[in-house]
């Protein structure tokens, strides 16, 4: 069976391609700063992520196993991460610096509690 939409992808794609060198990000301000974290019983992997105070974070999350979260309350972010290992993303702006717990925000099996990573984030400018 032919699948009609992967023409029209692969266009777009190459268009998005070539069009980067002339074009401009839509949101020049802040340096983003991807990561590609993997959930499992019960850990985070990676555990520790480091970003500079103001970026631009963006977390593309996947479940190797079953249902996880991941939360950082002092930053306000939480997102579900699905089992099937459905990418999810979690956008924020490391708002302050210091070091914040990211906890698994759902019910995993008895390692749920101690399902922890970290973010630091460092201080911008030397003052
Ligand atoms: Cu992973 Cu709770």
């Amino acid at each position: 069976m032919i699948r009609p939409w992967t023409p029209p992808i692969t266009v777009i794609v190459l268009l998005t391609l070539g069009l980067g060198g002339a074009q401009t990000a839509p949101s020049a301000d802040a340096p983003v700063k991807a990561f590609e974290v993997t959930a499992s019983r019960f850990e985070f992997t990676p555990e520790k992520i480091e970003v500079a105070e103001g970026d631009h974070v963006k977390l593309t999350l996947r479940s190797a196993d079953t249902t996880h979260g991941m939360a950082i309350p002092e930053l306000k972010v939480k997102v579900k991460i699905p089992k099937g290992g459905m990418p999810v993303t979690a956008e924020f702006v490391a708002s302050k610096p210091g070091t914040f717990v990211i906890k698994c925000s759902e019910y995993c099996g008895p390692g749920h509690k101690k399902m922890l990573g970290t973010l630091v984030v460092a201080a911008r400018g030397g003052q």
